[in-house]
């Protein structure tokens, strides 16, 4: 395994974390459903803890919180574009436009963050000793609230978008309802959506 790589997507990881904070606290702004919003309110702070389960392994692994590196500045600037996009449809549209918009970047910061525990993972069985035991243990923390970020972000946005179109919308989504942890479990909720309706 090239362990530079690896040093560079856990800078990423932090940084898709600390974004991940501010996106979160924008994104409870704009929720109008009060099951999505609490909802996100636990993801906010899952996502904090993610943050120091993160600089628990920068630590084991010797790594500085502060290095900036080019990876690290492209998620970044990804994630102060998404806040700014649910800002500006905050401030230039009616609120339930201002809240599809917050779930659908939600879940593109959720995608960047599920792949990097994805990869996390898999990259932390190829290290041995101390520092395995530190990114293990963070993977096993973090993995499945991931999971739950992702496939029931997406779900929301999805019938969010049904209910705006004025179509039938399974609210809260199916993904949620049935407790999805696997992208699996996320295609057979999707498939049973027109049953829950
Ligand atoms: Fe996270
Ligand atoms: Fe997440």
């Amino acid at each position: 395994m090239n362990r530079e790589k690896l040093d560079g997507l856990l800078y990423e990881a932090l940084e898709t974390e600390q974004g991940g904070v501010k996106i979160y606290e924008t994104a409870v702004r704009a929720a109008v459903n009060e099951d999505l919003r609490e909802e996100w309110q636990e993801y906010l702070e899952q996502t904090r803890r993610h943050v120091q389960i993160l600089e628990g392994v920068f630590e084991s692994l010797g790594l500085d919180t502060d290095k900036q590196t080019p990876g690290r500045q492209v998620v970044n600037v990804i994630g102060e574009a998404l806040v700014e996009a649910m800002e500006l449809a905050q401030k230039s549209g009616p609120k339930e436009a201002a809240e599809v918009v917050a779930a659908e970047c939600v879940v593109l910061a959720e995608t960047k963050d599920h792949l990097n525990w994805e990869l996390l993972g898999q990259a932390a069985r190829k290290l041995t000793g101390a520092e395995r035991r530190a990114l293990e243990s963070a993977c096993e923390q973090v993995e499945d609230e991931e999971d739950e970020h992702l496939y029931h972000t997406s779900g929301w946005t999805r019938e969010l978008h049904m209910q705006a179109l004025g179509l039938p919308a399974v609210l809260p989504p199916p993904e949620e309802e049935k407790d999805v942890k696997t992208a699996i479990g996320a295609a057979r909720a999707k498939q049973q959506r027109e049953e829950m309706l």
